[in-house]
């Protein structure tokens, strides 16, 4: 199987960037955890990020035949990008988003995320952890939790889940 996990803007400042939300590892510290979690569950994985929208969704097309499944922290895009939701829902992967830190416990413009809508699970506030957690449940032994939850896959429930009441 092969996973593409994409990062989004600013996650190549980890252990540079406000250090007491997201840590003190760095990006490639991450990079390397991701190709572990991966060889774990014999996924082939593939590892992108990039600070522009539009690299983004040029990415997430170029996985439509070529990959089976994406990981992908969208950072802040995930509170604005239609175009990203729209790029996932055309090439209708099975994704995962995931997020360092906890969402609900954070800022108001941060509870919503557009992505959300075309993923089949949102993992948030783990760390690392939830990497590791995104690549086993679409690669394998996470494979009982994600027949359970794919049945309300996508729906507007994973957007109402993260607004602020
Ligand atoms: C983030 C959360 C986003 O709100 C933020 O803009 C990020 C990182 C996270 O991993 O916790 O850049 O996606």
């Amino acid at each position: 199987m092969k996973i593409l996990v994409i990062n989004g803007p600013n996650l190549n400042m980890l252990g540079i960037r406000e250090r007491e939300i997201y840590g003190e590892k760095s990006y490639a510290e991450l990079c390397a955890f991701i190709e572990a979690a991966c060889a774990e569950e014999g996924a082939e994985c593939t590892i992108f990020q990039s600070n522009h929208e539009g690299a983004i969704v040029d990415r997430i097309q170029r996985a439509y035949g070529a990959e089976d499944a994406i990981v992908i922290n969208p950072a802040a895009y995930t509170h604005t990008s239609v175009a990203i939701l729209d790029a996932l829902r055309a090439v209708a992967l099975p994704a995962v988003e995931v997020h360092l830190s906890r969402l609900s416990e954070r800022e108001s413009f941060r509870q919503i995320s557009y992505p959300a809508l075309a993923c089949e699970k949102t993992i948030d506030g783990l760390g690392f952890e939830g990497y590791r957690e995104a690549i086993r449940y679409l690669a394998g032994s996470g494979g009982a939790d994600r027949k359970r939850a794919s049945s309300s896959a996508g729906g507007d429930t994973c957007f109402v889940h993260n607004l602020m009441v």
